[in-house]
């Protein structure tokens, strides 16, 4: 079925779904005023700025896959920690509240745009992390969880962007009480030993700093040790998923910490792996931050957690070069894994790209590079496998913007005829006249 989108011509207001078009903030008549997804009818406003090539996304859930790279993967980390009660299954759709507020994100952060994240009225959107559950499943008293599933933000497109991506969440609460200390002391000592046997390299930061505070509900003493707890979990993890692969037997796997800032949790840091010559950012972590703990009644515990994007260590894991490769239904594809194993993927033959240019005249409202993005989803799907942005500039005399975008058509099933991506490439023109108001040059 072929889905109209409306013609928005304010940068903030990107992409409605589902034909409809809007008149200034009204919504026009004649068009839905609700929108059917996972089987349920939500109501749309002015801030409905999901598109039909998300939607579509919605329930696919790649990672409970059994022999799909993300599913391999997801199952490689819960048997790791084999010891925590592993969700999934989450409906992507939460309430600002959940993904933000609860989470102390300020009213002005950036990730609530509507330029960034996909919202389906005002009151639902499509989660951007897995930490939107993070209160609801301490609330359920689970002490060691992890939770699988896909996130989506708006964003560029090339090899290893995509709007929809998936995250593991995962934590560990302890009760602060001597008892609760002594596990930890205990658990600090097992998992010390293991690493202190294995081929790995860490370059660390203090486990607190001016910078990078100890919140006041942990005694500084209780906090180190909560944070070397964390470290140690995670070293460990990262051992099992890339050490023996980092490089040759002798060659160490180096793993290097480093000081971050996330509103939900304090100290918090970011992990980073040497792999293939280049640093890669493999998660984010911290101590949860009271406000959390509070609101899941469980204000006398401590916990850590984290957050990993598994398209990213798949990608590095099985060799896949290219992120829409996972939501490829092509057997070439599909049929290279194996329940429990990393393979390394051979790419069926690359095809030739066809790269095509537009350059137009914005609107004097303006345009977000991400609804140039999602139109280009919309109107070509994943035929598209990078859109960059090449030139740009303002008349001297009428004061009016120019922009130029270059598009790569490439299938990664066929090879596409320069008759098909020219007639992909005008539908895109057309669309970006019709919608957006520019003007083409
Ligand atoms: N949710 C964070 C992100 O998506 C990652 C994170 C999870 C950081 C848990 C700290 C603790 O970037």
């Amino acid at each position: 079925m072929m889905i109209t989108l409306c013609r928005i011509r304010l940068a903030q207001r990107p992409l409605c779904a589902f034909g409809l078009r809007r008149c200034g903030s009204a919504l026009a008549p004649g068009r839905p005023t609700t929108t059917n997804l996972l089987g349920k009818e939500y109501p749309t406003d002015d801030k409905t700025n999901i598109t039909p090539a998300i939607a579509e996304k919605l329930g696919r859930k790649l990672y409970l896959q059994p022999s799909h790279p993300l599913g391999i993967l997801r199952e490689l980390i819960e048997s790791h920690f084999n010891n925590f009660t592993a969700h999934s299954g989450f409906s992507p759709i939460v309430t600002p509240a959940k993904n933000f507020d609860d989470l102390g994100f300020p009213a002005d952060h950036p990730g609530r745009a509507l330029s960034d994240s996909y919202y389906i009225n005002n009151e639902s959107m499509l989660r951007t992390h897995t930490s939107a559950h993070e209160v609801e499943v301490f609330a359920r008293g689970d002490r060691r969880w992890l939770l699988t599933s896909d996130v989506y933000r708006r964003d560029e497109i090339d090899s290893t962007h995509y709007p929809v991506f998936h995250q593991m969440e995962g934590a560990r609460v302890f009760r602060s009480t001597p008892e609760g200390m002594t596990e930890l002391e205990q658990d600090n000592a097992r998992l010390s030993e293991h690493l202190a046997q294995s081929n790995i390299v860490i370059e660390d930061v203090p486990h607190s700093s001016p910078t990078n505070p100890i919140p006041s509900i942990y005694s500084n003493h209780d906090a180190e040790r909560m944070v070397l707890n964390l470290k140690l979990s995670l070293n460990s993890l990262m051992l099992a998923l890339f050490g023996g692969r980092a490089g040759s037997a002798e060659e160490p796997l180096r793993v290097r910490w480093i000081e971050a800032y996330f509103p939900f949790t304090s100290p918090s840091f970011e992990v980073e792996v040497f792999f293939h010559g280049k640093w890669i950012e493999i998660l984010g972590c911290g101590l949860v931050q009271q406000r959390t703990l509070q609101l899941a009644n469980i204000p006398h515990d401590v916990s850590w957690a984290f957050g990993l994007g598994l398209e990213r260590i798949a990608m590095i894991l099985f060799a896949i070069p290219d992120i829409r490769l996972f939501w490829s239904t092509d057997s070439r594809f599909l049929d290279q894994f194996t329940p429990g194993k990393i393979s390394t993927f051979k790419s069926y033959s690359k095809y030739p790209p066809c790269h095509k240019d537009v350059s137009f005249w914005l609107p004097s409202e303006g345009l977000h590079d991400n609804d140039v993005f999602d139109l280009v989803r919309d109107v070509v799907g994943d035929l598209a496998e990078d859109v960059k942005m090449i030139d740009g500039f303002t008349h001297p005399k009428t004061q009016r913007t120019s922009r130029c975008y270059r598009i790569n058509y490439r299938s990664m099933d066929k090879s596409l005829s320069n008759d098909e991506a020219n007639a992909l490439h005008t539908d895109v023109i057309t669309q970006l006249r019709d919608r957006f108001g520019v003007e083409i040059r």
